[in-house]
């Protein structure tokens, strides 16, 4: 984060009580009764998880809350069966929730279905069926390429009610990433759709799948669910191994009972970047990530039976597992779901979905923020967000601007804002506000919640005012590890200081004790809140035949919270021309995904190097940045960087 947005944040001393309508009709509706309740969690969280974990349906109760004999392998309800599925649909159906909506989906071209709780449960179950009939058992990997469309969340929960291990993957992501994601976890089986809308356009995801699979021996079926109206929609189908949806479950019943899963047995993966070339799997597993997500959602989102609850996330990224899928259904909440972008067919598409179902809590990202404001108060102004109760964040640090601004346009300064920090490894929210009891500040994510004991600390293990994030006690969320790499987990997390989790994150912390986040620490950027880690660019760019070297960085970006600026030194003899500039940059979108296509690439003879070889980072940071240069005293040849700063601010 840049030395100025620091300072603004810093600064920022605005405080916003909750409205006391909106505090006493809140679940946790003073802050003595957080700090009880924080008090109770922390000092004695067997008694704490264990009330909450009975709020819950389980098979058998579990033996202990929490083990942590073989720390940093936590267990969490030792012993206890259960079986998320059940509690997101089963737990429903002998209450009046049976006849609720659980998931009103809204299409990019309009369409729109509702499916209340028993329909769900009616059509999970023949998913389940379905990929019981392709053979798939407890404990099979399963990938997912899909649009936001029902079926997302309908073999989320068809994997999860039978106990196969689900790793969905962000249908923006190219055919290489699938691959490398499918070949990581040796998944059987792939569920795709022929395409999904965005931006108007139909994006043909089975022949992206196609092209992933012909390095995948691993994978023997592939489940295609028909998106395009248009049956001729251009893909190919591979005898054998392809199978439309609409066939297969044809006959298939609608009754499959939920498995019997252990409270330890693996729920899913979801592969997210880290500071080396390859994305890790993250793993959660099953009872303590239904607890922790459903507790998340009860008090976060202030959940109530009348609420309409939309997170523009997709299911692609943790935010949609937790928040779209598993913790609102836990609760039996109502959510919206939509397939397209925010600006299709015009900039008002979401304001215009508030309005027409009535959302009532609605929760998006800084950088859809960002871009509302830069779009202009006509779009919001032509719509009633009435409706609207609470508002919430959550993928990156907002600025204050920002803040105000959602507070005053979309809140109309009747809603609260939680802004919500947690990560993939997390599961779910772990700093926040509780939106009945916490005055919010702009910029900060407050609070701990419940269970999470947060601190921050120097390198040293030092408390500190301003400093690295360290979360000090297991809590129920968090991953259980790195797929087929245990090393990895506990040397990344587990390392830095004994007995603390560390996050990656910088963070700071005033008198009140609220953190305020500050970005991350590692070579992770967070670009329109998607991590994505420098050094698996940098390795994309070396494998095109014409680069030599590459060192990527992030800059701040106006909208996107971060961009990425690529420096590239290419092999003798090879030019830096514009048309090289635009084949790396599709190098990169077919390699990874559209998503992360760097702002600019700069061709550069040469990179700046310490002595003993390693790529000083900091100082392209500068120069991007058009900060002034950092030292420069362990730089090889100090020349490199006039040439490059001439090159960098020539061109742009
Ligand atoms: O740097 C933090 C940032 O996003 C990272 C986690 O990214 P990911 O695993 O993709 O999960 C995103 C959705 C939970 C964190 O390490 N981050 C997330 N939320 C916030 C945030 N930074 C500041 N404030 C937040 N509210």
């Amino acid at each position: 984060m840049e030395n100025q947005d620091l300072n603004t944040i810093l600064e920022e001393n605005r405080t916003f009580p909750p409205s006391q309508e909106f505090s006493q009709k809140a679940h946790i509706s003073s802050l003595e009764q957080y700090q009880t309740m924080y008090k109770e969690s922390t000092e004695n969280p067997e008694k704490f998880w264990s009330q909450v974990a009975e709020e819950l349906h389980w098979f058998k109760k579990w033996d202990k809350v929490v083990n942590s004999e073989n720390a940093p392998f936590f267990k969490w309800f030792e012993n206890g069966k259960t079986n998320i599925s059940y509690n997101c649909l089963d737990r429903h159906l002998d209450s009046a929730t049976k006849n609720k909506a659980a998931i009103i989906w809204e299409g990019e071209p309009g369409e729109e279905r509702v499916l209340t709780y028993q329909g769900l449960a009616r059509e999970v179950q023949r998913f389940s069926n379905s990929l019981k009939k392709l053979g798939i058992k407890k404990g099979d990997r399963i990938a997912i390429y899909l649009p936001m469309i029902p079926e997302l969340a309908i073999s989320v929960l068809a994997c999860a009610r039978i106990g196969a291990i689900h790793s969905v993957i962000f249908a923006g992501f190219s055919a290489d990433s699938i691959r490398d994601r499918v070949l990581d976890c040796e998944a059987n089986l792939v569920i795709t759709a022929d395409g999904g809308w965005r931006r108007g356009k139909m994006l043909a995801l089975k022949n992206i799948v196609d092209q992933a699979l012909e390095e995948c021996p691993c994978v023997k079926d592939v489940l295609v669910v028909r998106r395009s109206e248009h049956h001729n929609f251009p893909h190919s189908f591979q005898e054998g191994r392809d199978h439309w949806y609409h066939d297969l479950s044809q006959d298939v019943s609608d009754k499959c009972p939920a498995e019997e899963m252990d409270s330890e047995d693996m729920l899913f993966l979801l592969y997210t970047s880290g500071t080396t070339g390859k994305p890790k799997g993250i793993i959660h597993t099953t009872g303590g990530y239904m607890v922790y997500t459903y507790l998340t959602s009860k008090y976060v989102f202030d959940l109530k039976p009348t609420d309409i609850y939309w997170c523009t996330a997709d299911i692609g990224w943790v935010t949609g597992h937790s928040y779209i899928v598993y913790g609102p259904l836990a609760n039996g909440a109502t959510c919206v779901m939509y397939e397209g972008t925010p600006n299709w067919p015009d900039e008002g598409r979401f304001w215009n979905i508030v309005q027409r179902h009535q959302v009532s809590i609605f929760y998006t990202a800084p950088t859809a923020i960002r871009a509302f404001m830069k779009w202009g108060d006509k779009w919001p102004e032509k719509y009633d967000l009435s409706s609207l109760r609470l508002l919430g964040t959550v993928g990156e640090p907002i600025n204050p601007e920002a803040w105000i601004w959602y507070n005053k346009v979309i809140g109309q300064e009747r809603c609260p804002i939680v802004d919500t920090w947690w990560q993939t490894e997390t599961g779910g929210m772990m700093i926040t506000p509780l939106p009945g009891c916490t005055v919010t500040k702009p910029g900060s994510a407050s609070l701990p919640f419940f269970g999470v004991d947060a601190d921050v600390l120097t390198e040293n293990k030092e408390p500190t005012n301003a400093g690295l994030l360290a979360i000090k006690k297991p809590w129920p969320g968090m991953l259980r590890g790195i797929y087929g790499d245990p090393e990895r987990y506990k040397n990344t997390y587990w390392s830095k200081w004994p007995e603390y989790y560390f996050p990656g994150d910088g963070a700071k912390r005033d008198k009140d004790g609220y953190f305020w986040i500050l970005g991350r620490v590692d070579d992770v950027v967070n670009v329109s809140g998607h991590r994505i880690g420098t050094a698996e660019l940098e390795s994309v760019f070396v494998e095109h035949s014409s680069v030599a070297e590459s060192a990527v960085v992030g800059i701040k970006h106006e909208i996107k919270g971060q961009g990425l600026i690529a420096f590239v030194s290419l092999k003798r003899g090879i030019e830096g021309t514009k048309d090289l500039e635009q084949e790396l940059t599709k190098w990169v979108a077919n390699k990874i995904g559209k998503f992360v296509v760097p702002e600019r690439i700069v061709f550069s003879a040469d990179l700046p190097k310490t002595r003993s070889g390693k790529i000083m980072r900091r100082l392209l940071r500068d120069i991007a940045e058009g900060s002034t240069l950092g030292s420069v005293t362990t730089l090889a040849d100090p020349s490199v960087l006039d040439d490059l700063k001439k090159k960098y601010e020539d061109e742009d």
